[in-house]
């Protein structure tokens, strides 16, 4: 390459301490620095946002030119799957560079356009794209280029990534941050799943998820393909379950063998799900002599009820057939079989399946699933598949390689690795409970006390009448003990499931990310680094990443926009900016009760606003002594205020109208917290009254189990997110 002087880069990393603590070494260093010195969301461009956070990481002052992109060069050939990873990268650097125009000539004749070379160095790996993987990498990027090092191509390409998130830009240009990273994963097992049954979502869009994967280091997406919903693969030996269950939505066998490949590409295992004996509804359209019930109700209130019959020999044949045609689509060896929330009235209100119970000396349905369960790990088994079942699997004794994938609650995960399953985490990372960041960030997959309902909460429930045994399935408390070592050893990690009753193809992309970069950063990251706000500092960077390098999370959130408003989107965003959807379903019986469309502002709205997540960072800033921020946070507010008589106007439309009192609402409250930072701290009993009633709306929303029930939503679905923090700037 050619000689550069690389001096007048040097103070590219000195905007703040916390990053200077991370320049010092191990990941504790960082942590410890905290949060009062991390620099806000969307402040610095040229100090790097490294997610998930590597293992050890130090950035030295200094930094490459990008302005030639880069190079890549092999130590030794490499295989088809890492050239084209090598190539996917060097795009992707180009594109997070700015380089989308031919180079110019002249420029290559100034020096100009050297590219950085990039060296790679990768041993074979026999595990590659398994649990045993090896993921480990080390990156070093200084004046001499960029050395890459892994000991296969997991840590080849978990490595590029990292220095794709190295790309920054400051007055001369884009360049790529100094920096000595090693990195290994906290735990093997690190997914998202993606429910293709309750809405059918297109290839296209399963690639953007599986690009996004990769960007972040996410290696397992658990594709679940049959619920009451639908079936969603073109089944060559059991037709009738496409042909009556699909609705025309699936995915043929190429679709799902090149999606495949394309996951292998980016170190990603594709995991399907096929959900037996419950959530049935769709395989018993096809099959109706396997139902539990007859005749099946095609048009049932509740579609997740539906079950197959297990006491049918039938059944199985069905299910190994099934499961034979599928796990070969699907090479991976893990194959989930569901097996969750299987209502015990579709077996126990069949005289032949109670019968069968009493004959055979089954005192529960739980008894006979576990006979079921115990079945169906034969046939995976003899398929050459290890089951993944979820956790109400483990409730019965059944053969220890059964994989427990966590949900209800996090006791699961000590009674599931007491008894020596491997375990998958799902619990705590729920995105389709509509949660911030930092509330899934916040739940360490160790813990089996960080997710579920409290006593109170239960309670509540039963006192309205809820079933004792699944509430109790529920219940976190009293909180086991903490993981033995050797309890832990049988945490495989995580996964951040998104159920999509309430999810379209075009809300997709929104819907998981940023937050499931957070919940990366969790599965990837050493247990101690959690800091929220340095988190949402690296996520707004990220996100942008994302977006620039194909995620259609905002384009489509725009496009939503404009539907309900052609010409004219700000207002909308700007209410946006401010406002979160209900959480914890919340929002599906606020969408039930109004009808259905999911194409509103609610649908917009984002868990996690960014404009909202700084000003709460600012205000917490402010209330600690920090007057600086002062200026910030009046504009912020004065644009909330003056926004009403705006959206107003575009609101003559369903979807935005219900929406008016909501931005009266955030009018007022950011009208009396620029009141109060003028000095003016009195607020008018009307005032006080909306505050409260915002308050209200956002604590019986976190109430998981549902205590904010009947019909009193709020009109639009929405819930003003700056609230709490205006309310302290207000002195309430
Ligand atoms: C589940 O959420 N029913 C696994």
């Amino acid at each position: 390459m050619a000689k550069q002087s690389f001096s007048k880069f040097r103070r590219v990393l000195l905007g703040s301490a916390a990053v200077l603590a991370v320049a010092v070494g191990p990941v504790s260093a960082a942590v410890q620095s905290g949060s009062p010195v991390a620099v806000p969301a969307g402040v610095s461009t040229s100090t790097p946002a490294l997610m998930p956070l590597p293992a050890s990481v130090s950035l030295p002052a200094g930094a490459l030119p990008l302005a030639g992109g880069i190079t890549i060069q092999w130590d030794q050939k490499p295989s088809a799957m890492l050239t084209r990873a090598a190539d996917r990268f060097t795009q992707r650097i180009d594109v997070l560079a700015g380089r989308i125009l031919p180079e110019q000539p002249d420029a290559a004749e100034a020096g100009q356009v050297a590219s950085v070379p990039v060296h790679i160095h990768v041993g074979e790996d026999p595990g590659a794209l398994t649990v045993h993987a090896k993921e480990n990498y080390s990156l070093q990027v200084n004046a001499a280029g960029v050395t890459l090092t892994a000991d296969g191509p997991d840590g080849v390409v978990h490595g590029l990534a990292t220095l794709a998130q190295l790309v920054t830009r400051d007055e001369s240009g884009p360049k790529l941050a100094f920096a000595e990273i090693t990195d290994s994963p906290r735990f093997p097992w690190r997914g998202i799943m993606i429910d293709t049954s309750r809405h059918f979502m297109a290839v296209a869009t399963l690639q953007r998820q599986l690009d996004a994967m990769e960007m972040l280091k996410m290696n397992v997406l658990h594709l679940h393909l049959s619920d009451g919903t639908g079936f969603r693969v073109d089944s060559k030996r059991l037709p009738e379950l496409t042909e009556k269950s699909s609705h025309g939505q699936y995915y043929t066998q190429r679709e799902l063998r090149d999606l495949v490949s394309y996951a292998a590409d980016r170190g990603i295992r594709i995991v399907p799900e096929f959900d037996v004996p419950g959530h049935a509804l769709a395989l018993l359209l096809a099959h109706p002599e396997l139902a539990a019930q007859s005749p099946v109700d095609p048009e049932p209130k509740n579609k997740n009820n539906a079950a197959l019959d297990p006491t049918l020999p039938d059944t199985l044949h069905f299910v190994r057939k099934l499961f034979a045609e599928m796990g070969k689509l699907f090479p991976d060896a893990y194959f989930h079989s569901g097996g969750d929330e299987v209502e015990p009235k579709e077996w126990l209100q069949n005289p032949k399946i109670v019968a069968y119970m009493k004959k055979n000396g089954f005192a529960t349905p739980q008894a006979l699933q576990a006979t079921f369960t115990a079945e169906v790990q034969k046939i995976l088994a003899d398929q050459g598949k290890i089951m993944v079942g979820w956790d109400e699997v483990s409730e019965a004794p059944i053969p220890k390689d059964v994989v427990v994938d966590v949900w209800r609650s996090s006791k699961f995960l000590a009674s599931a690795s007491a008894d020596h399953h491997p375990v998958i985490v799902s619990a705590g990372y729920y995105l389709d409970l509509l949660q911030p960041a930092s509330q899934h960030y916040l739940v360490d997959p160790y813990d089996p006390a960080a997710n579920g309902i409290t006593r109170a909460q239960a309670d509540a429930l039963l006192a309205k009448g809820g079933r004792p045994d699944l509430v109790n399935a529920f219940l976190k408390e009293p909180a086991p003990p903490a993981l033995t070592d050797e309890q832990k050893q049988y945490v495989l990690g995580g996964e951040a499931p998104l159920w999509s009753e309430l999810v379209t193809d075009e809300m997709l992309d929104a819907r998981y990310w940023p937050r499931a970069a957070a919940i990366a950063e969790r599965f990837w990251s050493a247990a101690s680094v959690r800091d929220v706000n340095d988190m949402y500092r690296r996520l707004a960077v990220v996100n942008s990443e994302l977006q620039i390098t194909g995620l259609q999370a905002q384009a489509n959130t725009h496009k939503m926009v404009l539907r309900l408003s052609p010409g004219n989107a700000e207002p909308v965003e700007r209410l946006a900016s401010a406002t979160v959807p209900l959480r914890n379903y919340v929002m599906n019986r606020y969408v039930g009760h109004h009808g259905n469309a999911l194409d509103e502002i609610g649908e917009v709205t984002s868990p996690d606003p960014f404009p909202a997540v700084r000003f709460n960072m600012l205000v917490d800033r402010y209330v600690a002594g920090d007057h600086s921020v002062v200026a910030e946070l009046k504009s912020q507010m004065q644009v909330w205020r003056d926004n009403d008589a705006a959206f107003r106007q575009v609101a003559t439309v369903r979807g935005l109208s219900e929406a008016v009192p909501t931005s009266h609402n955030l009018a007022v409250m950011a009208g009396a917290g620029l009141n109060a930072l003028n000095g003016h701290k009195k607020l008018s009993s009307e005032e006080k009254k909306i505050f409260d009633q915002e308050e209200t709306l956002i604590n019986g929303s976190a109430d998981v189990s549902g205590s904010f029930s009947g019909t009193t939503f709020p009109a639009a679905g929405l819930m003003i997110i700056a609230e709490p923090a205006i309310r302290k700037l207000v002195g309430l």
